[in-house]
């Protein structure tokens, strides 16, 4: 009940948002506009944008209201580098899948050149989201601390970090370090990032934000770990993806290194341990441990 009051709260305005932020359709150059638009707008679950509201919401408490436009920013910031690293993930010289979101790939819709330049205009277009914070009531050194972590949580000590390990480790056996390296990295650094900077623009202090970020790095961990499990046991038409996808690329996961079951011992493991880091913050963490307890038990 708790999540999805919250989720039938922020999803239309997370939507709404995006729409604004995007370039518009009949913007010069119009297909690589429809080509952002196509990847970001109408689909996804939105984790990343809940996981920032959420945050904010949880240290915030009754100052959200002041806070929401600029929490709404940072939401659709993260959404659009997620949603950048997606089509540059299903790309033929990465994992090479054709389907994303219940719909073609972009790059089969738009063609590889314009689904590489449409996934770097939206992170680049995402740090201009983030630039804007100023003018909505977040203070300098916080914006700037904001830009910061999102940058490094993109950068190649993070997403892309983990992209490249993932890619070079294809076909060949790893130790569970790296594994965990690639999950922590090519996810759970966006998560991490998100979930503080949100905590963040509502003015946590050093401690809030250390149960925060453990409870980031757990829930980055059980989402990557679930998502591995979906890949082998998971619907098609409810994912909105292929299955099979990481066998056939002969991807180690955490299925291929510890098997169904221990991996799903693992998820709703980590998944405990992000909801005991937020335990001080009761009864505002409600919605950090319903997310985090979804995020084990989902679908798709
Ligand atoms: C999928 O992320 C890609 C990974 C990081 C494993 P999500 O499962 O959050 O994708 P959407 O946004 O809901 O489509
Ligand atoms: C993707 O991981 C991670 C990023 C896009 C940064 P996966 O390759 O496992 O994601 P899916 O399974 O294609 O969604
Ligand atoms: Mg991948
Ligand atoms: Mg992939
Ligand atoms: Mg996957």
């Amino acid at each position: 009940m708790i999540l999805e009051r919250f989720m039938t709260k922020h999803l239309p305005g997370i939507e709404r948002e995006l729409d604004r932020c995007l370039p518009a359709e009949t913007a010069y150059p119009e297909k690589l506009h429809a080509a952002m638009r196509y990847s970001i707008l109408g689909g996804g679950k939105r984790l990343r944008a809940l996981l920032a509201l959420a945050a904010t919401e949880m240290v915030a408490k009754d100052r959200f209201g002041k806070l929401q436009k600029a929490a709404y920013r940072l939401a659709a910031a993260a959404e659009m580098i997620h949603g950048y690293s997606l089509i540059h993930d299903d790309l033929p010289c990465m994992d090479d899948d054709d389907f994303r979101r219940g719909k073609p790939s972009n790059h089969k819709v738009f063609g590889e050149a314009l689904a590489v330049l449409s996934g770097d205009a939206l992170l680049t277009e995402s740090f201009v989201l983030l630039a804007q914070l100023e003018e909505l009531g977040v203070p300098s050194q916080v914006v700037t601390k904001v830009i910061w972590e999102m940058a490094q949580a993109g950068g190649s000590r993070g997403l892309i970090g983990g992209q490249a390990v993932d890619l070079e480790s294809e076909g060949v056996s790893i130790s569970a370090a790296t594994l965990e390296y690639i999950h922590t990295h090519k996810t759970g650094a966006l998560f991490r990032a998100v979930l503080r900077c949100g905590a963040m623009i509502a003015g946590a202090d050093d401690q809030e934000l250390d149960s925060i970020t453990k409870y980031a790095e757990c829930f980055g961990l059980c989402f990557q770990i679930t998502d591995d499990i979906l890949d082998v046991v998971g619907d098609e038409a409810k994912l909105g993806k292929k299955v099979g996808s990481d066998a056939e690329q002969q991807k180690v996961t955490y299925v291929s290194l510890y098997g169904l079951d221990e991996a799903r011992r693992l998820a709703v493991d980590t998944m405990e341990k992000a909801k005991a880091a937020v335990a001080d913050f009761q009864p505002e963490s409600d919605v950090l441990c319903r997310l985090a307890e979804y995020v084990v038990q989902r679908d798709h």
